[in-house]
């Protein structure tokens, strides 16, 4: 295969190198094409355009293959833990034992939030949704840990990362509990990390609490199934933010924000919402599928389609077989388990959505497992934020120590030319 492409534009052709990734994927590198020709590409959505290099996550959208580090995310959610996934992200490797335990040492030393931030989260009204505390809160712990990241040490990005880790489940817990209206607790060195992620979330005031294994397996699944997933719309602002040299926790909470609409993570709060409505409404799921490819109708079937999958998400097919197994170990029958089946085998044959390639996708059945454990639907984007953590460190870190340059991408003018300035007087 060649490795250069031709561009012609006016009769004036121009050779742009081609570059391949590991899995062959093609690309034309446009780095240079304005200075030499004056033009730029232009991409909307970004739905064609590659923003960077990257060694962490695999993604075939036409195949329907995801892999962390070149491991298949099958094999990871059946045999890895989270911790162990969180530290392959970040580090490129699986750990070694020793290696493990002395990662989980050191986050659990940085676990401890300064009591001062409780007065930040007292501020806020129960009412408040979890993402927008959650992100407050990701900003608030820069005023406490001023000093940013130096990025020419190791050890110096190492602390900072072993610091996040360690602070932010205790932030995500405490969002939970505000919500609830409970005591904010401290975890239990003694536990995972997240057994006691679960402990800090479930535990009564009243009552000892106990390790649900079900409750900690299915909790392990989720957060890895979303511990990554290259250049999402979070995970690119989280890289864009850090390259103009913002620090860590900043990045993370703008990732934070921008995994909240319900086109990104917050689908799996709008799936929910939406699969409880058609319960309400008799069950008719015709009627719902008729809405979603009505194009006067603004209604979307939320949990379907993709940007990059155009086959099965290899995440939903691991996370329906789970929904199964918890609600079948935890007793309970959800009637919305049924609805979302429905849904789903009516669009795998509807030809409006077989033509278009949507297929259900990681949220469609997460929040019916959320919901098993007892996790109101409004923070289910707080946990795929927890799952996305490990992810976006690992992009932040991969985009600094690459120095990548700040990300500035340009546009096409389509406002006025210039005009005269007219005084107030005679508009
Ligand atoms: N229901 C009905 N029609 C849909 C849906 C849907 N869920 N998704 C896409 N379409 C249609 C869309 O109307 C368009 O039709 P046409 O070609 O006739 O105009 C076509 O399919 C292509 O859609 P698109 O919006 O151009 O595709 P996109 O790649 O820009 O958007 C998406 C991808 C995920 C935003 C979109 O599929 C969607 O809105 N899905 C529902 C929200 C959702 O479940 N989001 C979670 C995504 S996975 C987890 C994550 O990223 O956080």
């Amino acid at each position: 295969m060649s490795n250069i492409a031709t561009i012609e534009i006016n009769g004036k052709k121009y050779e742009l190198p081609i570059v391949l990734g590991s899995e062959n994927e093609i690309a034309i590198d446009i780095s240079k094409f304005r200075d030499l020709s004056g033009a730029i590409t232009i991409d909307p959505g970004f739905k064609n355009t590659g923003a960077c290099y990257s060694d962490i996550t695999f993604l075939d959208g036409e195949k329907g293959i995801l892999r962390y580090r070149g491991y298949s995310i099958e094999e990871l959610a059946e045999k890895a833990d989270f911790l162990e996934v969180c530290y392959l992200l970040i580090f490129g490797e699986l750990p070694t034992y020793s290696q493990l335990e002395k990662f989980h040492n050191d986050i659990r030393e940085q676990s401890i939030i300064a009591e001062d931030m409780k007065k930040i989260l007292d501020g806020f009204p129960q009412s408040a949704h979890p993402m927008g505390v959650l992100s407050s809160l990701t900003s608030a712990l820069i005023a406490f840990n001023p000093s940013s990241v130096n990025v020419t040490s190791e050890e110096a990005i190492y602390k900072a990362i072993v610091k996040i880790l360690g602070k932010f489940p205790v932030l995500v817990a405490w969002t939970h509990r505000k919500h609830q209206g409970l005591p904010l607790e401290y975890g239990d060195e003694d536990l995972g990390y997240v057994e006691n992620i679960a402990k800090m979330m479930f535990k009564k005031p009243n009552k000892e609490y106990k390790v649900n294994p079900v409750v900690v397996n299915a909790l392990d699944k989720l957060l890895i199934l979303h511990a990554d997933h290259e250049q999402n719309c979070s995970t690119s602002t989280v890289r864009i933010v850090g390259s103009s040299h913002a620090g860590l926790f900043a990045s993370l909470s703008a990732g934070i924000s921008a995994l909240w609409g319900p086109l990104h993570g917050g689908a799996n709060q709008a799936v929910i919402e939406m699969l409880e409505a058609i319960k309400e409404d008799g069950g008719d799921t015709k009627k719902y599928m008729a809405k979603a490819k009505d194009k006067e109708d603004p209604f979307r079937l939320m949990g379907f389609g993709h940007r990059v999958y155009k086959n099965f998400d290899p995440r939903a097919k691991i996370i329906k077989k789970a929904a199964d197994e918890v609600l079948m170990s935890l007793g309970i029958n959800d009637p919305v388990l049924e609805i979302a089946k429905g849904l789903e085998k009516e669009a795998l044959e509807d030809p409006y959505f077989v033509e278009r390639k949507l297929y259900p996708n990681v949220d469609f059945y997460s929040g019916i497992i959320y919901r098993s454990l007892g996790i109101p639907t409004n923070m289910f984007t707080v946990m795929f934020a927890l799952g996305r953590l490990p992810g976006w460190i690992a992009q932040w870190r991969e985009m600094r120590l690459r120095k990548e340059p700040i990300g500035r991408p340009r546009q096409i003018y389509t406002g006025h030319t210039l005009r005269p300035f007219v005084s107030v007087d005679k508009r």
